[in-house]
């Protein structure tokens, strides 16, 4: 047998869930935390970046880890039903779990701003899927709303079984370095991810003295609630899995900012692809626009001199995998050439 049980078996026994809590799993968690050197060295050097890759998680993104202590609530307390209001990863993942548990899945999304990736996942773990005409803000007053009339579960990460599966990953991490990271940065949207890892990064401290990393939350320029200090109307930006105006957890995620004496900054759609492409052509790591906003803003602040990395152990958590979202490249990009299937063709191409 596998000896690996999923994020619950492992670290259910520092996690404030019921008892009456099943165990709906996928085997999510133990993503890895890769070395990015090349990153860093572009961004001045001088210091060690790891990439916590949470694109590997079973259904391509973090939301697994709240997912499976949600469902496994839901579940445990009789409930048939999970909803979900969702920028599209959200929705995937309890549409997987549901399917885990045996539950229905009913997932509201903003209507054609849900990447190709996400959407196909919804669909494919048999959920019901509704648009909503209006932001990902609408659905998710609807879902609220609708959950306070009829005994349907709600998995967004207002549940607070949510936060405490994600804190996981902040253990994750303290585990595997053996000490906790100088800088955590992360994309911030509905704000219930930095939340968690704020609430599991002072949990290890108090259990093992290990110390708290300064957090740096990053939002998109054109969905930048947090750091605007107002609510956004009507957010926009290419990273629709940010495209939030009214985050749920904002309190909690500037919060975290001050406490950690770290920052919520904001970066721009260019800074978020330019990112996005440097990091999967130097170090081999594709993720989804979204995931690439907090080493965005990390190489903002760098360059800006506001934060020195110097000797600093930088730890940068890339949310979602780049297939959730493939439109985003194909769409700019130069079609592939085509060539007869004949070697000389072939070698005028590649030896030009
Ligand atoms: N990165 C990705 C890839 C996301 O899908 C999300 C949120 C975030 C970062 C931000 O995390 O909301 O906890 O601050 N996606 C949600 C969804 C809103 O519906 O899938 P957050």
């Amino acid at each position: 047998m596998p000896s690996y049980a999923g994020l619950l078996a492992k670290y259910g026994h520092l996690l404030d869930l019921p008892a009456h809590t099943s165990r709906v799993t996928l085997l999510e968690g133990s993503t890895p935390l890769i070395p990015a050197p090349k990153l860093a060295s572009a961004m001045g050097g001088g210091f060690e970046l790891f990439i916590k890759y949470e694109g590997l998680n079973p259904t391509g993104s973090f939301k697994d880890r709240g997912m499976t202590a949600a469902v496994s609530e839901a579940q445990g307390r009789g409930a048939k039903t999970v909803i979900c209001a969702s920028t599209g990863n959200t929705a995937a993942s309890a549409a997987a779990y549901a399917a885990r548990a045996g539950m229905k899945a009913i997932v509201l999304i903003p209507q054609g701003k849900v990447a190709a990736g996400k959407l196909a996942g919804a669909v494919a773990y048999g959920a019901q899927v509704i648009q909503i005409d209006g932001s990902f803000d609408d659905a998710l007053t609807m879902v609220v709303a609708i959950t306070n009339k009829h005994p349907i579960a709600l998995v967004n990460s207002i549940n607070p079984y949510r936060i405490e599966g994600q804190k996981t990953s902040a253990f994750e991490i303290c585990d595997e370095l053996e000490s906790v990271p100088d800088w955590l940065c992360l994309p911030v949207g509905n704000a219930g991810n930095i939340t968690s890892y704020w609430a599991g990064f002072k949990q290890y401290d108090e259990l093992k003295s290990t110390g708290l990393p300064q957090v740096l939350g990053v939002q998109a320029a054109g969905s930048a609630p947090l750091v605007l200090g107002h609510p956004v109307e009507k957010p926009e930006t290419v990273a629709t899995a940010i495209r939030i105006g009214a985050p749920a957890r904002g309190e909690q995620a500037l919060q975290a900012a001050e406490e950690s004496r770290g920052q919520i900054i904001a970066a721009t759609d260019e800074n978020i692809l330019d990112m996005q492409k440097m990091l999967a052509q130097l170090e081999g790591i594709w993720v989804e626009p979204a995931s690439a906003a907090g080493l965005a803003g990390l190489a903002l602040e760098i360059a800006n001199g506001k934060l020195n990395p110097k000797g600093k152990r930088i730890v940068a958590i890339c949310t979602g995998h780049g297939l959730k979202d493939p439109d985003i490249v194909t769409k700019s990009m130069q079609k592939p050439v085509v060539v007869e299937p004949e070697l000389g063709a072939l070698e005028e191409i590649i030896l030009k």
